[in-house]
């Protein structure tokens, strides 16, 4: 079965084309990210306007790079929530209309789903349920019991800022750019993670499995306050400082949550999952017994479409 998927949620425009759920044969994403570099985020009028230029491009595309005329295609998935309202109107818009035009059925995908998806994306082996998951992003924190295909039972979630969106305004606040994560992990590998004291917020047992990322942000912004003079050693150190915070945090509370569920596998999904330092503590605080999975490429951290299709074909099964 070929799902073509749609997404449009946040400054992606992004169609895929996948096969039963998990071989992708085309997967296309044009992103505006360059026009928000410039304001050091997304703003949600701009990324609506440029979906409008690129939907129709993006879905010709591909299609012709799947070898797929309308006839091959058996159902069309689109996300329809979270994400900026603007934004998602264009993906829903499009599906709606070519899945009438062309006579298709039309599948409603969860953003935060279609990341959980993308985990199990070109892989051979079928996930082991019942799994864990933390989806970690810009717009999402969420640490979700997967008991079967669609059926998800959420353990906890942010109270506030999501860890991307900590690591994305901690780099506009040190002027460093956007998206921060990738800025942000990349200076830390010359910075030295116990040079700042942050606090580890949230690690207290009325809050097990919620996370919050304000405070950290505030406390970073504090500490940069009072630098007199901040040189390249030092953004770096406070780099390092401020990921180790957000990373010790996420991944403690994966093992704790390890410890209360009897579980199988576990996942890190989403756009901080392509954080190596994020794997590889998850990888030393785990038990060995338990495999931890990440998407398989790194374009399926971050926002697609493939991850879209993927949820529509298992929610049809
Ligand atoms: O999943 P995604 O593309 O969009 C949302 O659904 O939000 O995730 C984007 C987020 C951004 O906040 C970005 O800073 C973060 O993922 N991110 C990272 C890394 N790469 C992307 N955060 C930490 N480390 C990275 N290497
Ligand atoms: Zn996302």
């Amino acid at each position: 079965m070929k799902i073509l998927g749609i997404e449009t949620s946040c400054d992606e425009t992004a169609a895929a084309v996948v096969e039963d759920g998990v071989k992708v044969l085309s997967n296309v994403i044009a992103s505006s990210i360059d026009l928000h570099q410039v304001t050091g985020g997304v703003v949600p009028e701009v990324a609506a306007r440029e979906h409008l230029k690129q939907i129709s491009p993006v879905v010709d595309k591909v299609l012709a790079e799947a070898s797929c005329e309308w006839k091959d295609i058996d159902a069309i998935a689109v996300t329809t929530s979270p994400g900026l309202i603007a934004s998602l109107l264009v993906g829903i818009n499009t599906a709606q209309t070519l899945a009438y035009i062309h006579k298709k059925p039309l599948i409603e995908v969860n953003h935060v789903h279609g990341h959980i998806y993308a985990n199990f994306l070109e892989r051979e082996a079928h996930p082991q349920f019942p799994l864990l998951v933390l989806t970690v992003s810009g717009g999402h924190n969420e640490l979700i019991l997967m008991h079967d295909h669609h059926k998800f039972e959420k353990l906890g979630e942010t109270l506030d800022d999501a860890a991307g969106e900590a690591f994305d305004k901690v780099a506009r606040l040190l002027g460093l750019g956007y998206p921060g994560g990738p800025i942000i992990s990349k200076l830390a590998e010359n910075g030295n993670p116990a040079a700042f004291k942050f606090p580890r917020p949230m690690l207290n047992k009325e809050n097990k499995f919620n996370f919050s990322f304000s405070g950290l942000k505030s406390a970073v912004r504090r500490e940069v306050e009072q630098l007199e003079q901040a040189n390249d050693q030092t953004i770096a150190d406070l780099c390092a400082s401020f990921q180790q915070a957000v990373i010790e945090v996420l991944v403690d509370k994966l093992v704790l949550a390890t410890q209360e569920h009897k579980i199988k596998e576990v996942h890190l999904a989403g756009g901080v999952s392509a954080n190596k330092l994020l794997r590889q503590v998850a990888r030393e605080k785990l038990p060995d017994k338990l495999q931890v999975f990440w998407p398989i490429e790194q374009i399926f951290c971050t926002d697609n479409a493939a991850m879209i299709a993927g949820a529509g074909y298992f929610s049809t099964k």
